[in-house]
């Protein structure tokens, strides 16, 4: 049987830290440590909507991450300035790994979807405008059963989604949180690692795979049985 894999968006295929170019315009040498919060924001948004069964889809938590950064750096932004860098959220560069990797997995017969908190429409546009949409079978989006990762019913969802048993099924992803939501929900979990100093979380649940990138996923996949 063919495996599923499931491709986190932000932060594995999509590149978060493509906003700094925007940001660099309004927020001049505090555009790196300002991306870094909003997208850590953003995350601890959506887990504690999650947590307080208060849904707001993720487009909310990534506007309410902003106000709150630009507050955090005492930058004063315009309602314009705003949107222009939420716009410039839904285009986001994919890491330079992600055409290529998944060009390479689609020739060997497994099944590639994209695995979002993100809403449809806005992970469909994003896999669009990174040119990687016609290697996916598919989309499915957290946003379907109102709730974010690391619910463990979202994992569910994406397996009834695309009619993949969890033993056949990995969970591709930069983002630790989320490797180990999705092997506590009974997938197999493959970490990107992004960057050479990133750190897995110390917890008893550990990725069963470590990669470096997309393409090197490509190398080990069919080794890991
Ligand atoms: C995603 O679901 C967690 O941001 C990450 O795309």
């Amino acid at each position: 049987m063919p495996a599923t894999l499931a491709f986190d968006v932000y932060g594995t295929l999509i590149d978060t830290t493509g906003i700094v170019t925007a940001l660099e315009k309004l927020v001049g040498d505090a555009s790196g440590p300002f991306s870094d919060l909003w997208r850590s924001k953003q995350l601890e948004y959506s887990f504690r909507r999650g947590l307080m069964q208060n849904y707001q889809d993720f487009s909310v938590c990534t506007r309410h991450a902003l106000d709150f950064c630009c507050e955090t750096f005492q930058v004063e932004l315009c309602g314009a300035d705003r949107n222009s860098l939420l716009e410039a959220y839904r285009y986001l560069p994919a890491f330079k790994d992600a055409r290529q990797g998944l060009e390479r997995l689609k020739t060997t017969g497994c099944r590639l979807f994209a695995f979002s908190n993100g809403k449809p429409d806005d992970v469909r546009n994003l896999m669009q405008h990174a040119g990687i949409a016609h290697y996916l079978e598919g989309v499915v989006s957290t946003d379907e059963i109102k709730s974010f990762k690391p619910n463990p019913a979202v994992y569910a969802h994406f397996l009834r989604q695309a009619g993949a048993c969890g033993a056949d099924a990995w969970l591709i992803s930069g983002n630790p949180f989320d490797v180990i939501g999705a092997i506590s929900a009974g997938m197999r979990g493959a970490w990107v690692k992004r960057a050479p100093q990133a750190v897995f979380d110390p917890w008893e649940i550990q990725p069963t795979l470590t990669v470096g990138s997309i393409l090197e996923l490509c190398d080990v996949l069919e080794f890991a049985d």
